[in-house]
């Protein structure tokens, strides 16, 4: 008998949760598209973002690490970097990093065009300097005659450069997953199981630190809330900036759209397994164990949230010259 009205509890609740529609408090919001002011710039901007030769080897452009035939990430537990060197730390999408409230896990850059100087001159990285890379593109007359007409300058400057990569990144964005089509109205856009897990999402507390259109982006949060995280990665979070006890290991909360595609999770990169991180969220953020069941829904919901890629045709970059300095890979 208590097996049977349980059941039927259930089956209640599961019946409830196929009629909920979303309601206009939603603390997840569908993404907007991308508005293009200037197309000219994106353009530019784009060919900057797939350019290996703003890196010292000529080898590595922002979409080696930020692959964007692969959810904007590298699928390294932490990137490649200049002479093979192991990266410090996860990369993290590009994929609508325009909605981040600062970039980086520590949130050490204000906006996309500060962050984007960072990586040319980062030696773990791209292993350039600025001088050099902006004295590559100004060897090159394709790019000379690009930055004259979209900015209105005799001599390219990294102000442009790393404006055009921001107006670029600002496309990034993935619009119309399944999800939004969901919140947008369409109720047959979602699973039963995927509705379910949004509904476990919501009450048992995730969406208090990933809410928004981003689902994360917009906080800083100490990772081990409940539990503290066991890691051999050395970031200490914002506290590697502060040197204060209380930022240690709070980073910025990780967008959660596209995040099928974007493991290894974390800031060390150390699952590679969806389940596995809802898994360890659950315990470490919420002090909850979650069963196989409901960290399978919660997962199913996730996987809602892939939207439409970016999708454009491979920029054709303009031929080196004479001038050009060459690339150095092996020192
Ligand atoms: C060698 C790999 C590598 C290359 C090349 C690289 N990045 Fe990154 N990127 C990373 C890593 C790792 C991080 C995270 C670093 C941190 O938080 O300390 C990151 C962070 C970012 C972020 C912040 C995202 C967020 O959510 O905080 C943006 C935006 C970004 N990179 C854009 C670029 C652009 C633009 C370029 C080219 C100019 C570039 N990256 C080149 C590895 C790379
Ligand atoms: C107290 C705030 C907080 C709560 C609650 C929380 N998270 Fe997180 N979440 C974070 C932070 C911070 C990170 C990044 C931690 C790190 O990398 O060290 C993160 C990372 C993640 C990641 C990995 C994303 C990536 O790209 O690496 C997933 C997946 C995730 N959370 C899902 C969930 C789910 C599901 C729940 C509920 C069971 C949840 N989170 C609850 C703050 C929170």
């Amino acid at each position: 008998m208590r097996t049977l009205s349980l059941l039927t509890a259930g089956l209640c609740l599961g019946l409830n949760a196929w009629a909920a529609a979303p309601d206009a408090n939603e603390p997840v919001q569908p993404i907007p598209p991308a508005e293009v002011a200037d197309p000219a710039k994106v353009e530019l901007g784009k060919q900057l973002f797939f350019d290996p030769r703003l890196s010292k080897s000529g080898f590595i452009s922002c979409n080696s690490c930020h692959n964007l035939s692969m959810g904007g990430s590298d699928n390294l537990p932490t990137s490649i970097g200049h002479n093979w060197q192991k990266g410090p730390i996860n990369a993290p999408t590009v994929l609508n990093s325009s909605m981040n409230l600062a970039q980086f896990w520590d949130g050490r850059a204000a906006d996309l065009k500060e962050q984007a100087a960072g990586p040319i001159a980062n030696q773990k990285e791209m292993a350039s300097n600025h001088v050099l890379a902006i004295d590559v593109l100004r060897s090159i007359p394709q790019y000379r005659e690009s930055f004259k007409q979209v900015y209105k300058i005799d001599q390219i400057t990294l102000d442009a450069v790393t404006d055009a990569i921001a107006e670029f990144e600002k496309t990034l964005v993935t619009p119309n997953s399944r999800f939004d089509r969901w919140l947008k109205g369409d109720e047959k856009a979602i699973t039963q199981a995927e509705l379910e897990g949004y509904q476990l999402f919501k009450s048992i507390g995730c969406v208090a630190c990933h809410n928004g259109a981003a689902l994360g982006g917009n906080s800083f949060q100490k990772m081990g809330l409940v539990e503290p995280y066991k890691t051999d990665n050395p970031a200490e979070g914002v506290a590697g900036l502060t040197g204060k006890d209380v930022d240690r290991f709070m980073f910025k909360v990780p967008t959660l759209r596209n995040v099928e595609l974007t493991y290894p999770y974390f800031h060390d990169g150390a699952y590679w397994d969806l389940d596995d991180a809802v898994d360890v969220m659950a315990r470490l953020q919420l002090g909850r164990q979650l069963s196989k069941e409901d960290i399978g829904k919660v997962t199913a919901f996730l996987k809602t949230l892939t939207g439409d890629q970016p999708s454009f045709s491979v920029p054709i970059l303009p031929p080196s010259t004479p001038q050009t300095p060459i690339p150095t890979p092996f020192n």
